[in-house]
């Protein structure tokens, strides 16, 4: 498999994507390979979780888009094969200055050069829509979008898979993008209701493993530790790690039509 950069992108806030792009990172890392973590979230919130708070952050997400030395702005997380370029404020601002929509593909392009080896790279991103998500989804292999089965994130959905299309016709080129359900509830009938005619209209661009709400995430969330490790039989792994193995499935269909 070649190296593969993976978003998470939604334009509706808190359908799940910081903690997708957290678990599936840690799993990546632990089974899979080298990974770093990108956070572009003027948030932090995926920084906030890997990084242990004594950890001085001097460079970020910000200083990567300006500086050419990448390895300044990478630190180790305390899990092994996974590093980060942390989040930060700052980028808020950046994003106003910064037009080149091509800016962080260009810089993965020099990371050999810099002899930076990674299997995967992953993309945490925020939910406005903008130049950030831009220059992420154009940077991508694959794009995820966690969709919650309602009303406002189908639009959600349906505003991203028309800014990818406008990007991969900029591009020249195709963009892969999937959808995967999160925070779903076991017993409400609307929410079923709704799910199954989602599934019905994207089922070619559907990951189908449903990501129930678990309390494991929130208790995770509450005293600092880290899902994974907390839980590791937990449902939600189990869950995340299907996810995987459906995406894996995908990436080989990608790669063999490429090399064709
Ligand atoms: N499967 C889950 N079960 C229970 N809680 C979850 C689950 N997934 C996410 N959460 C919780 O839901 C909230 C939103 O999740 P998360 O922060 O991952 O979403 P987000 O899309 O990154 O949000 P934002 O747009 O604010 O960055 C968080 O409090 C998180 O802990
Ligand atoms: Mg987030």
């Amino acid at each position: 498999m070649n190296c593969q950069i993976i978003s998470f992108i939604n334009y509706k806030g808190g359908v799940g994507k910081t903690t997708s792009a957290v678990i599936i990172s840690r799993l990546l890392s632990e089974k899979y390979g080298n990974v770093l973590l990108i956070d572009t979230d003027p948030n932090y919130h995926a920084t906030g979780i890997l990084l242990d708070s004594d950890v001085k952050v001097t460079k970020t997400f910000s200083d990567f888009l300006k500086s050419s030395n990448i390895k300044d702005c990478i630190l180790n997380t305390t899990y092994a094969n996974l590093d980060i370029i942390p989040g930060s404020l700052e980028t808020a601002s950046v994003e106003k200055k910064v037009k080149n929509k091509n800016i962080i593909k260009n810089k993965i392009k020099t990371f050999k050069k810099q002899n930076l080896s990674y299997q995967f790279i992953i993309f945490d991103t925020p939910s406005t829509a903008g130049f950030i998500i831009d220059s992420v989804i154009t940077a991508s292999t694959i794009n995820l979008i966690p969709l919650q089965p309602d009303l406002s994130s189908l639009n959600g959905v349906k505003n991203i898979v028309s800014n990818i299309g406008k990007i991969a016709y900029y591009n020249k080129r195709t963009i892969h993008f999937f959808i995967f359900f999160t925070l779903l509830h076991q017993s409400i009938s609307a929410e079923k209701n709704i799910l199954e005619n989602i599934k019905s209209k994207v089922s070619q661009i559907l990951l189908d493993v449903g990501i129930y709400f678990d309390k494991s995430v929130i208790e995770a969330n509450a005293s600092g530790d880290d899902i994974l490790k907390a839980y590791p039989g937990s449902e939600i792994n189990i869950k995340y790690d299907k996810l995987l193995k459906l995406l894996f499935e995908r990436i080989k269909l990608i790669e063999g039509t490429q090399n064709e």
